[in-house]
């Protein structure tokens, strides 16, 4: 089989998501993108104030049927000509995992197609791989997203060394809370870059959050002092647009400094290899561009997946899967029609199946 493609399905968090990929076993890290589809949830949890993990699994079983049947539409094809599935199995929210990967295994069965599932943190961390041409492991990964904010080694698909991660709060998370506090709404974070631009980021020296190892992340103790600032200036009548402002610049500039100066501690203790960003977060353009000041001070390559890759996507998870099969000279143990969704499922647990197994 010289050519093969794979239908992912993404639902572990608030996003629906499908889309088909062709891949070629003469390229092991290229793929071709023939669809890619994607819902998001932000009309549904509006309201609410955040995502609502029951109304995110009921809109994903809603919309999971005409996403698969455009996602096809798009790529030209039927289900017949799908060589294998995939959909996220983790980590996410249990109820929004399980809507995406029931839908998925039970097309495989109904369409005798093999079912992969797939870890969603390693399509964050293989995503740059596909975009990137230039790109090869090793790099150093730094993945900032809602739920997750980690630094990972990532020596080659399948091997990954997680260097640092959050002990509380998640970069993400951390935006969202914010942007609530200073009275957006949903979704927060582009609204807090971007009321950012309009402010001074030195107007508040909001504390660098500091942890016992260099490499872990906190953002809890930030955002707490963020809330007192909002609080006193509320008090004092002065909580302006203006005000608003430079309380996000300050606070976006603290998390990228913090950001910026672990990716720099990482990379002195890999040695010089590719800095890679990647998660929702990554979209921030302070913050892409404190990290590729890194990079360079480093004289090292970095690499920003595209912005509509970078957040939540099923092209990441299809992806992932078709290089797993390819990395392995055992594929069909990648198939797994009875695996549970994680809700927790670590990196380093998703080392490829050998022959010896
Ligand atoms: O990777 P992602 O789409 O989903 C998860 O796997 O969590 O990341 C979503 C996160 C959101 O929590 C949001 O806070 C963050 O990405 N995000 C941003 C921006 N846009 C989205 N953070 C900072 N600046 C942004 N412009
Ligand atoms: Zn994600």
């Amino acid at each position: 089989m010289n050519a093969f493609t794979v239908l992912g399905i993404e639902t572990s968090c608030d996003e629906t998501a499908a889309a088909v990929l062709r891949f070629s076993e003469d390229a092991p890290f290229k793929a071709e993108i023939l669809s890619n589809v994607i819902y998001s949830q932000f009309d549904e949890h509006a309201a609410y104030g955040g995502v609502v993990p029951e109304i995110a699994a009921r809109a994903h079983a809603e919309k999971l049927p005409p996403i698969l049947q455009k996602a096809l539409n798009d790529a030209n094809l039927t289900i017949k000509d799908i060589s294998l599935i995939t959909a996220a199995t983790g980590p996410g929210l249990v109820g929004a995992l399980l809507m995406g990967s029931t839908f998925a295994k039970t097309l495989a069965l109904g369409a005798q197609k093999p079912f992969i599932p797939t870890n969603h943190i390693e399509g964050h961390a293989l995503t740059a791989l596909l975009t990137e041409d230039t790109l090869k492991p090793p790099y150093l990964l730094l993945l900032a997203s809602g739920g997750h904010c980690q630094i990972v080694h990532v020596e080659d698909v399948g091997y990954y060394t997680t260097l640092g991660a959050t002990l509380d709060d998640a970069a993400g998370e951390c935006f969202d809370k914010v942007g609530k506090m200073l009275g957006f709404t949903h979704p927060y974070a582009p609204k807090v870059e971007d009321t950012a631009t309009k402010g001074d980021a030195t107007a508040y020296a909001f504390p660098k959050p500091k942890t016992a190892d260099e490499l872990d992340f906190s953002f809890s103790g930030l955002k707490t002092a963020v809330l007192n600032a909002i609080n006193k200036e509320a008090q004092k009548n002065t909580l302006t647009d203006q005000t608003k402002a430079n309380i996000a610049a300050s606070f976006q500039h603290v998390v990228a400094t913090s950001l910026a100066e672990k990716a720099s501690a990482a990379l002195q203790r890999t040695g010089a290899i590719p800095l890679v960003v990647s998660g929702g977060v990554a979209v921030n353009k302070t913050i892409r561009s404190a990290l590729k000041a890194v990079a360079e001070a480093h004289n090292v390559p970095f690499y920003a997946p595209p912005i509509q890759l970078c957040t939540d996507n099923a092209v990441m998870i299809a992806y992932t899967a078709g290089l797993r099969a390819l990395h392995t000279s055992t594929p069909e143990k990648l198939q797994n029609i009875a695996f549970k969704v994680r809700p927790r499922w670590p990196l380093e647990e998703m080392s490829l199946p050998t022959s010896t197994e």
